[in-house]
């Protein structure tokens, strides 16, 4: 008998780059790997100053003080702390929670807290919880690339609505909320980043945040407020909560990422009664119960460390990294580059002349050792390739102004280049593919 070949009898043998290709669920076609992802192998690459991930900075952590609580964790509760647990969480760190979001204007009940997997699982089991393929979530213009991902893989349509130097405008989202009605589709809430900007690096202005509650109200739609930056603010107290004003239309998502450390995926979400309910019974299908163990790191650290006390330090350590970065772009960039100064948080929007595309020019960039996110990733729709996502938070400030002094010379070649030959085209393997490449970008102050 002859023997089948390999390639043509099991998946494992064919020659095709992913034999399961036919077999996957219609919703993993909308997964596919960030610009960011894609990057990070190039960019972690000691030579090349990365001013792409958005790494909180927790050098200054004193790891011998956390190591002695997470011992003492083991030594005296490690047959709690490595069991199983409840799926809303554990309930002293839900009522840690509460405090700390207390310093926002929220007054809140530990029940009504749900202990995710980091921030991030929080958008994933709302989305999960809430729409169905088709359903319209209405995001800022720029958004959050993690939480644009979770929302291609459930299948939604985002609408995305403009913001200014105030940050999401009302009448923008009115109009977004007028059109998808008008076409019939479903809006299933608003997505909105209201304190230090991922990755616009503004935040929504006090004057606008009832306006935004209003619109949502008049319109009945839910808003999902996504807060782990708002306590990283560099000169004053902490902005006030959409939460904190409307208990009923808002879920408010938190997160120790930024404010401890990102690696015990410790964050949560704070619904109305009965969103809780749903969001508990999705978190037990998906994970059964949040890691226990990290619960109580975090919940011992709080109780045990001046938590504020170290929050204030990674402000200061941001706030000088801020200004490393606004300092040399108004050094060395070209005059028709145009950003804004943000006063929280861990972002640059940058806008760049007319005519130059972020992400034709990347690889050129990469060529020249430091490393940006065009802006096309935080937009559903193609948008936004005259602008790029500038991090501060994770090199220190002398790597900073030298990834920028790198970022101006890599310009000034395209700027050169475009007065040459026109327009700059797009390297074959990096495809631009934005149809509105004259994008402004949202705040751009002119420094
Ligand atoms: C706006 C925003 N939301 C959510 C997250 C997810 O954070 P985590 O899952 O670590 O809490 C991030 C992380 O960068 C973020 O920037």
């Amino acid at each position: 008998m002859e023997s089948t070949p390999a390639s043509e009898s099991s998946p494992r043998g064919s020659t095709r780059l992913d034999s399961y290709v036919d077999r996957y669920a219609a919703r993993t076609a909308g997964m596919t790997a960030s610009e960011i992802r894609a990057l990070f192998s190039v960019a972690s690459r000691p030579e090349v100053v990365s001013l792409a991930g958005g790494m909180p900075n927790i050098s200054g952590l004193p790891l011998d003080v956390v190591g002695g609580a997470i011992g003492e964790l083991v030594a005296e509760h490690g047959a709690v702390a490595m069991q199983y647990g409840s799926g809303q969480g554990v309930p002293r760190l839900r009522e840690q929670i509460c405090e700390v979001m207390r310093l926002e204007g929220i007054d809140a009940h530990p029940d009504d807290v749900v202990v995710t997997v980091g921030s991030q699982q929080a958008v994933d089991l709302v989305t999960r919880i809430f729409c169905d393929p088709g359903d319209v979530v209405i995001c800022e213009a720029p958004s959050y690339v993690g939480a644009l991902g979770v929302f291609k893989a459930y299948q939604c349509d985002v609408v995305h609505a403009e913001m200014d130097a105030d940050g999401l405008r009302p009448d923008a989202l009115e109009q977004a909320i007028r059109a998808v009605k008008a076409s019939g589709r479903r809006i299933k809430f608003l997505y909105t980043i209201p304190n230090y900007h991922n990755p616009a690096g503004i935040s929504l202005s006090a004057e606008r945040r009832p306006e935004i509650l209003r619109v949502c109200r008049e319109h009945d739609i839910l808003v999902l407020e996504d807060n782990p930056y708002g306590l990283l603010g560099f000169d004053r107290e902490p902005h006030r909560a959409l939460r904190a004003d409307e208990a009923e239309g808002v879920i408010y998502l938190g997160s120790f990422s930024k404010t401890f450390a990102p690696g015990f995926r410790v964050g949560w979400a704070l619904a109305p009664h009965a969103v809780r309910e749903k969001l508990v019974l999705a978190q037990e299908s998906a994970t059964l119960c949040p890691p226990q163990f990290s619960q109580m790191a975090v919940s011992a650290y709080l109780d045990n460390h001046d938590w504020q006390g170290q929050i204030k330090q990674f402000r200061e350590m941001y706030r000088e990294r801020r200004d490393a970065m606004v300092e040399s772009l108004r050094d060395l960039m070209p005059a028709a580059c145009r950003w804004n100064v943000p006063d929280g948080g861990f972002y640059v929007w940058l806008t760049l002349p007319p005519g130059i595309d972020a992400k034709a020019m990347l690889p050129r960039a990469v060529t020249a050792r430091v490393a940006y996110v065009p802006g096309t990733a935080f937009f559903a729709d193609g948008f936004g390739s005259g602008s790029m996502r500038l991090s501060y938070c994770y090199p220190t400030p002398e790597r900073i102004r030298e990834g920028v002094r790198r970022l101006a010379g890599v310009l000034e070649d395209e700027l050169e280049l475009r007065e040459t030959f026109g327009a700059v085209p797009p390297t074959p393997h990096l495809p631009s593919s934005s149809p509105r490449s004259g994008y402004d970008g949202p705040a751009s102050d002119l420094t």
